[in-house]
């Protein structure tokens, strides 16, 4: 029995994720001997281009060191390219075909994984053309690979999953969120799950709130024009804040298996009332004139590929109540911006004041327990402890796992590795399934919608701050405590 060969095509291969992410990413996987035993990569975009250009064009990104050089050869002898409309039969039938060839060669059906690389007004006449030319015979099996944005609202996003669902079984549609393929969003149910400390307090009882946070200290970055359709409430929060909120707040699964999983996310989601515009702050930012480089010292409607006036917010702060005997009364903040003070993403428990104080008044801080996702990865817990000497002062510290001083020789995946790794392996737990995507757009869809409806302005904030004052004064009017 030989290997079956597996082919891995790429969409929109002349892109910019195929180019920075996609191609890097097959490469790293395939240096480090991940993939399966017989695997080609096939690029597929509109542009004529030779497979020595297409390599030319993602080369950089890969990294490639010296001792590599005759491995990176023998990857790029696996690349292919083939040329074709995204809504014509003709390119897919000629895909169909290049993939035939391997199938020959190897004597059995081809296990094909399609990635789509392109904007979303391409994903319905892809995928039903590879539905219609493209899928593996019977033996193979076909794994379909999309980004966000998937629709604009529950409506959009519905019609987007009738269509894949009309193609496709759910169990062959990965929906990537890529930071669920973060090291630190993957360690959440361990720590919450495979330590008696957090089991028992991980309710309304014991904690006070939970923040997430994502802060990028830089703006747009010429992407203007992609996320003014969108706006941080799509870009970011919908997705990638929901997600994690998810793996925070669900019950224990019955087991690690992805659906087991994945219905204790959807419970959450299902818990979760709409979210209301009082419970929201929004900004956008504003060009600091005394901004370090020419980037901070531009607004977000300086951004050329900013349409002219828009309300789009930049930054967003919501306040989400998770409706079920553990959380309610919790506040969820969860907080997104752009162009901020620092580059930040963070899980942020605080726990209720000790009852029966015996210390100093104002003594005793709450407790906390972060997970720090981005950049310097680490789990730390802000505590009480005594002042070291004489005294019985207490003082605050921290008990601190740091990844980069604790594990010293272990290089952590880049996202996209894991999760590209994970439709390979026909996992799903890091994917986002149709029902899931459904419930977090129906949070957030009443309030987009009146935002747009009534043009509700942002709040301006300056590049290079911590987001509008209103922010940190609604998390405060939710009990939240700044310790500083
Ligand atoms: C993307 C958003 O999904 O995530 C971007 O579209 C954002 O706007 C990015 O910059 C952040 O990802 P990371 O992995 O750099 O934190």
């Amino acid at each position: 029995q030989m290997e079956p060969p597996h082919v891995f095509v790429v969409f929109g291969a002349s892109g910019d994720l195929a180019k920075k992410k996609i191609y890097p990413t097959l490469w790293w996987l395939y240096r480090d001997g991940l993939l399966p035993k017989v695997v080609y990569f096939i690029g597929y975009a509109r542009s004529d281009l030779s497979i020595e250009a297409l390599v030319k064009h993602f080369e950089p990104n890969c990294k490639v060191k010296d001792g590599e050089k005759e491995q990176f050869t023998e990857f790029v002898k696996k690349c292919t390219y083939v040329m074709g409309a995204y809504d014509k039969p003709e390119g897919f039938e000629k895909l169909d075909s290049v993939i035939a060839e391997l199938e020959q060669k190897y004597n059995g059906p081809a296990n094909r994984l399609y990635y789509l690389a392109l904007p979303p007004n391409v994903f319905a006449p892809v995928t039903s053309q590879i539905k219609e030319h493209c899928m593996a015979g019977s033996g193979g099996w076909t794994r379909i690979i999309i980004e966000k944005p998937f629709g604009r609202d529950t409506a959009t996003s519905a019609e987007l999953s009738n269509h894949l669902a009309s193609l496709f079984h759910e169990d062959q549609i990965y929906r990537i969120d890529h930071y669920l393929g973060k090291e630190m969003v993957q360690n959440l149910m361990v720590l919450r799950f495979g330590n008696r400390l957090f089991g028992p307090s991980w309710n309304r009882d014991h904690i006070a709130s939970v923040t997430i946070s994502f802060k990028e200290p830089f703006g747009t970055q010429g992407r203007g024009g992609y996320f003014d359709e969108f706006g941080i409430l799509r870009d970011v929060m919908q997705n990638h804040l929901m997600q994690i909120l998810t793996l925070v707040a669900m019950e224990k699964p019955a087991s690690l298996n992805a659906e087991d999983i994945r219905d204790e996310k959807v419970k959450v989601l299902k818990s979760i009332r709409p979210v209301r515009v009082d419970d929201v702050v929004l900004g956008q930012y504003v060009g600091d004139p005394n901004g370090k480089d020419e980037d901070a010292r531009q607004g977000y409607l300086d951004d050329p590929t900013v349409p002219k006036g828009s309300t789009t917010a930049t930054y967003a702060l919501a306040v989400l109540n998770v409706n079920n005997e553990r959380w309610d009364g919790v506040p969820f903040f969860l907080r997104c911006g752009k162009a901020l003070n620092e580059r930040k993403a963070e899980v942020r428990v605080q726990f209720r004041e000790v009852p029966g104080d015996i210390y100093p008044s104002g003594a005793l801080k709450r407790t906390e327990l972060v997970i720090r996702v981005q950049p310097n990865e680490a789990v730390y817990i802000k505590l009480m402890t005594k002042r070291p000497g004489m005294g019985f002062d207490v003082e605050e510290t921290e008990l601190d796992l740091s990844y980069n001083s604790r594990y010293t020789d272990v290089r952590l995946p880049d996202a996209y590795e894991r999760l590209i790794l994970e439709v390979f392996c026909g996992s799903q737990i890091n994917f986002v399934r149709t029902d899931e995507l459904d419930y977090a757009w129906k949070i957030f869809t009443p309030l987009l919608d009146q935002i747009e409806k009534e043009k509700i302005p942002p709040i301006e904030y300056v590049y290079g701050s911590r987001g509008p004052r209103e922010g940190d004064e609604l998390m405060q009017k939710h009990g939240f405590v700044f310790t500083g």
